[in-house]
């Protein structure tokens, strides 16, 4: 009479586990990918699928909740030291509670944990999650069987996905419903802060960057053998763009920014004319740089004001790059040195390394 009981769990394990895991991978690629898009639908599509697939996992938690007990009572019998898997479950759960927190706007319009952003914590919980469950599945290493691809898997895996969608969509339209500060968040998920209000925008930098000390005065146009050096008084020269400045730590400000279209600056200060192909290193004060394609510098601006007002030290003053439907991290502060390369823009690394 006990076996059936004994047997269902079992493949109910399995199947638990792998759920999660697909839903885990689904999440930390599509997290990771939400930073490398900038504009809608993409910013629509790829928030929407790592907020199902975040929200998918508490759809498992009951069946996980019976796995862990069976494998406790197992744990008595063999040598394996829970550890990592006690270790994951708490950053996946932090992951999934800082995750929701900002999304729904809670504390406060843009949330902030002891000083640090609910994003930047979900951030940070998720990559220590990323190596302890790389740890967690070789050591509780499954053999992948035909069954798993099977058409009652395929269908248990397509009923779990429209639980994990419907999840969201119920969150998102009781955010919309109840009036919550994450009902007004942007498609990529960011809430908004100081849009036409520069000394309302937090002042953020990418991990190990800061406000440089010393202001510099000016800026160098390099290609080659050029160098022409233009004072950082020159450069505004009333180009302007309304862009809006959407930082991977959670906010967005649209803003009128005023200064030099990156094109009409090279051409000025290349007396050779500009090359065919190739990209633009934008460099700034701090050593922080990206590497942007030459054939976009028409869309690109180097802006002394926001909103009528030079930039502040915190944002980037006297001059930073305005990139507009590229996340906040293109958008380099404090630039020193503009150079033309030949070597692609994508040859560099994804994410900023410093
Ligand atoms: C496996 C790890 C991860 C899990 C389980 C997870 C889970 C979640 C959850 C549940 C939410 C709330 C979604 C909503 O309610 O709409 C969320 C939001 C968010 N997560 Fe993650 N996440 C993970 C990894 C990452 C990574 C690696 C990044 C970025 C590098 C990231 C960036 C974001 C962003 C930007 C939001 C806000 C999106 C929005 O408000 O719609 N996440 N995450």
């Amino acid at each position: 009479m006990a076996l059936p009981e004994l047997r269902l769990p079992r493949r109910a394990g399995r199947r638990t586990n792998l759920g999660l895991l697909l839903l885990l991978l689904v999440a930390g690629g599509t997290g990771v990918l939400g930073y490398t898009v900038g504009t809608a639908p993409a910013t629509t599509l790829v928030a929407a699928a790592h907020g199902a697939a975040g929200l998918g996992l508490l759809l498992l938690v009951p069946w996980k909740t019976v796995v862990v007990r069976r494998g406790r009572r197992r744990a008595m019998h063999t040598r394996r030291d829970p550890g990592v898997a006690i270790a994951l479950g708490f950053t996946v759960a932090l992951t999934v509670l800082t995750g929701v927190l900002h999304a729904v706007g809670l504390p406060g319009p843009w949330p902030v944990l002891g000083g640090v952003a609910a994003l930047q914590v979900h951030v940070a919980a998720a990559i220590v999650g990323a190596a302890l469950l790389a740890v967690h599945v070789v050591g509780a290493r499954q053999r992948p069987r035909r069954t798993d691809l099977g058409r009652r898997e395929l269908l248990r895996t397509g009923a779990l996905g429209l639980g994990a969608v419907a999840l969201w969509g119920g969150l998102e339209g009781l955010l919309r419903l109840t009036g919550a500060p994450g009902g007004r968040r942007r498609s990529t998920g960011s809430h908004e802060r100081g849009t036409d209000d520069p000394t309302a925008m937090p002042v953020t930098q990418w991990i190990g960057d800061a406000v440089p000390d010393d202001r510099a005065s000016a800026l160098e146009v390099v290609w080659g053998d050029s160098r022409v050096r233009l004072d950082a008084d020159e450069l505004d020269r009333g180009d302007e763009v309304r862009a809006t400045l959407d930082c991977t730590g959670g906010w967005y400000a649209a803003q009128d920014w005023r200064g030099v279209r990156l094109d009409r600056l090279l051409a000025g200060a290349l007396p050779r004319g500009l090359p065919d192909g190739g990209s633009v290193d934008v460099v700034s004060a701090t050593g922080y740089r990206r590497r942007l394609p030459l054939s976009d510098t028409a869309h690109l601006l180097l802006a002394t004001h926001a909103a009528g007002r030079p930039l502040s030290p915190g944002h980037g003053a006297p001059v930073r790059l305005v990139a507009p439907g590229r996340r906040g991290f293109w958008w380099v502060k404090w630039v020193v040195r503009v150079e033309v390369v030949d070597a692609p823009w994508w040859l560099q690394s994804p994410f900023p390394l410093q």
